[in-house]
């Protein structure tokens, strides 16, 4: 799908579902809570942060951020961006392609379910590295391509709209070619529970991981 549909389709969402997850496209509330737990919880305690949650949705992923820090949503759903104002984010409409903010302002960027809509990352993650302080710290989780499970679902699978998936490796390559080093990757295994936390990607136990979230620290210059 294209970007200007990716924006209606959001729109339309936010329109029926309101605040919930779903109008993020989460499955449930159940498996919304796993992801963003305990990927928080790997992010590590943040106090008195900039924070750019990078394609925020209705903003429910970064709430829990807000209490101690300054939080920033960019979205080019508008309609999500007024739930995720009224859960404390500092919202500012914008594109991921050509974020509306300076170099170097952020201790931390998240980009959470975001890049497997967007066509050509490259771009993406470039913004998102641009505007990330160095020695901050840039988060991103989308999903994993090498899943047993997620190419037994595609064999059933009506609507294909989540085309885009990504090897870690990739992102990998990704961050280290923008300036990050200390990679480290927290991985998911839908429908299960439970997380694993790995400096490697490659392991066996990688067919099974159907979405993952890689962070890195931004080198000082
Ligand atoms: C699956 S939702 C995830 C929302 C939120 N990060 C979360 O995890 O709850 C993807 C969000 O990315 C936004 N989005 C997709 N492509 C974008 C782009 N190029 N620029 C700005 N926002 C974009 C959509 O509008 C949508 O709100």
């Amino acid at each position: 799908m294209k970007s200007s549909n990716w924006k209606q389709y959001f729109d339309q969402k936010a329109e029926i579902h309101g605040a919930s997850v779903k109008a993020s496209d989460y499955f449930d509330d159940a498996s919304f809570f796993m992801q963003r737990d305990n990927t928080l919880r790997w992010l590590g305690k943040l106090r008195a942060k900039e924070i750019l949650d990078a394609g925020c949705g209705v903003g429910a992923f970064s709430e829990p951020l807000t209490k101690d820090n300054v939080v920033y949503g960019v979205d080019f759903s508008e309609k999500s961006l007024a739930f995720a104002a009224d859960r404390g984010l500092r919202t500012v409409p914008g594109d991921l392609t050509a974020l509306p903010f300076a170099n170097d302002k952020f201790d931390v960027v998240l980009c959470i379910g975001v890049l497997q809509l967007i066509e050509d990352y490259m771009p993406v993650v470039t913004e998102l590295a641009r505007v990330t302080k160095p020695g901050g710290t840039l988060l991103i989780q989308t999903l994993h391509k090498g899943s047993v499970q997620r190419k037994i679902l595609r064999l059933f699978e009506q609507n294909k709209k989540f085309d885009k998936m990504y090897d870690m490796d990739e992102l990998k390559q990704a961050f280290i070619r923008c300036g990050f080093g200390d990679i480290e990757f927290l991985k998911m295994y839908h429908p299960f529970r439970f997380v694993t936390a790995a400096v490697r990607e490659g392991l066996v136990s990688d067919i099974f991981c159907t979405s993952f979230a890689i962070k890195g620290r931004k080198y000082a210059e």
